[in-house]
């Protein structure tokens, strides 16, 4: 579907996600044909700047977040020439006046106002868009993460944005929504009939879902140390991929019959108690250690971090779906600064065979396992059992491998290029509904209160290993592994 012409607002203009990912972003699209002629990019800072004095900063800063394969001088020229710049106090009403001038006023044109800003801004820059008559029918608002610090102050920032923007002009971002490999999963599970069969709890034993950094906070600590992996991965974009694992077939792929299900899914995640989240929940913060040989710091050692923060850098969940396609199975999930590992995958294992005619002591059965790779290649992994060749019937795990980037040559699009080129089309399949942020705040609340209340420290565990023990135990209890650990040594 093509684009129609559009004035794109980034509030947070000249932040560091307007340059590492935004701007790239959209000069890949613009290399690849897909802004109209005459669209416009308008970036929005504190400072007394011109146009030119603002591209002399996007040079410096965001050009070098650019495969140097894909930059074309002429291409960089004609992407420039949109970028315009507005200096603008998010809080001083007043200063709207100068985004008013600079917006072309015409109903045709697509307004889109990117909120790339902290949440606390967010009502008093909808408050100002609105009292400066910019919140109009074809006006667009994306809000980046944190939505929110909890229940309370999601609802708000759903309460506030909502008073001026409707949902159909509302635009949340998780950007783990726009991965290829996460759209591969949909492609996997609902245009095969090979999967849907089995996906229950029939014949799937239990589903792991790990993202796992080799980075630590570095800089970040500012926002990191009042968020944390729980806020900062686990309540968006850990659940958003269990939502798209576990939700029934929608209808279509619109927008409300997708988010429907996976509204269901969130609404169905069984509810911890203070009993239960001892057992279910593990926490960690990485000490001192060594990645990929490099030594790192500890968590508390980082630049400007507070000396005695319990901040969790790790946290592992043991989650369950109370359905009757869900009943009973585990839904591990896992994310952690400086692992030993940068990978992002989802396991789905499958159960045994309910009867082996196999009984050979060295068969080696093992169960059917299904990998879903989303970094740092995506690609689909199967295990199945085959025999070896030779006398005798022996049995060995065998590989069935699909490489994305092997199998399709076609250029790769990063996940903010898909996510911007939506919003400019007005497709909100890949953005969470105001319901999802709200059930996904409800389930992790708990974890939060009682964190609060135990007044304890995270488990430390060091930089370039795969999180705390603890966190090998509550998978263990069930008499599982994580996959890494199930693995063969090489
Ligand atoms: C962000 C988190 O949402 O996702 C970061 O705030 C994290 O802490 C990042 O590093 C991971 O995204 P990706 O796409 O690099 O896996």
């Amino acid at each position: 579907m093509a684009i129609s012409d559009f004035d794109l607002v980034f509030f947070g203009g000249t932040g560091d996600l307007a340059m590492r990912k935004l701007l790239p972003a959209l000069y890949a699209r613009e290399r690849a044909k897909d802004l109209p002629a005459t669209a416009r990019i308008i970036c929005i800072g504190r400072d007394n700047k011109t146009d030119a004095d603002f591209i002399q900063v996007v040079e410096q800063q965001s050009r070098p977040h650019i495969s140097s394969a894909t930059l074309d001088a002429d291409i960089w020229q004609r992407f420039c020439s949109r970028i315009h710049y507005v200096q603008l106090d998010a809080n001083k009403p007043a200063d709207y006046s100068r985004l008013v001038t600079a917006l072309r006023n015409d109903p045709q044109i697509t307004r889109v106002f990117y909120l790339a800003t902290p949440p606390t801004l967010f009502s008093s820059i909808c408050d100002a868009l609105a009292q400066s008559g910019l919140a109009t029918p074809n006006a667009r608002v994306v809000l980046e993460k944190p939505l929110g610090h909890d229940l309370a102050s999601a609802k708000d920032i759903n309460a506030q944005v909502g008073r001026y923007f409707s949902e159909s002009q509302i635009f949340r971002i998780d950007h783990y929504l726009g991965k290829e490999a996460v759209q591969n999963l949909l492609a996997l599970r609902f245009a095969n009939v090979l999967f849907e069969p089995l996906w229950r709890r029939e014949w799937i034993s239990d589903v792991q879902i790990t993202i796992a950094e080799e980075l630590g906070v570095g800089g970040r600590t500012g926002y990191y140390d009042t968020s944390g992996a729980l806020r900062d991965m686990l309540q968006n974009h850990l659940l958003q991929l269990l939502c798209i694992v576990a939700m029934e077939p929608p209808v279509s792929n619109s927008a409300d019959a997708v988010r429907d299900e996976k509204l269901k899914v969130l609404r169905s995640l069984k509810r911890f108690t203070p009993s239960t989240l001892a057992m279910n929940v593990v926490r960690g913060q990485y000490r001192a250690g060594h990645v990929n040989g490099v030594p790192v710091p500890g968590y508390r050692k980082e630049e400007d971090a507070n000396p005695d923060s319990r901040t969790e850098t790790f946290v592992a969940v043991k989650a369950e779906i109370d359905t009757w396609r869900w009943a009973g199975v585990p839904f591990y999930l896992r994310t952690g600064k400086r692992m030993a590992d940068q990978l992002a995958e989802i396991v789905v294992r499958f159960k045994s065979v309910p009867h082996s005619i196999f009984v050979q002591p060295n068969s080696n059965s093992q169960p059917n396992c299904l990998v879903i790779r989303l970094q740092p290649d995506e690609g689909l992994h199967m295990n199945l059992m085959a025999k070896t060749p030779g006398d005798g019937m022996r049995l060995k795990p065998v590989e069935l491998e699909m490489d994305f980037r092997e199998k399709f040559k076609t250029p790769r699009m990063e996940a903010y290029e898909r996510l911007l080129l939506d919003v400019l089309r007005g497709q909100l399949t890949l953005f969470m509904r105001s319901d999802e942020l709200e059930a996904a705040w409800e389930w992790v609340e708990p974890i939060l209160e009682y964190w609060e209340q135990q007044e304890t420290d995270p488990i430390p565990y060091s930089a370039g290993t795969w999180g705390p023990a603890a966190a090998s135990a509550l998978i263990g209890r069930d008499g599982l592994q994580w996959r890494e650990e199930a693995l063969p040594e090489l």
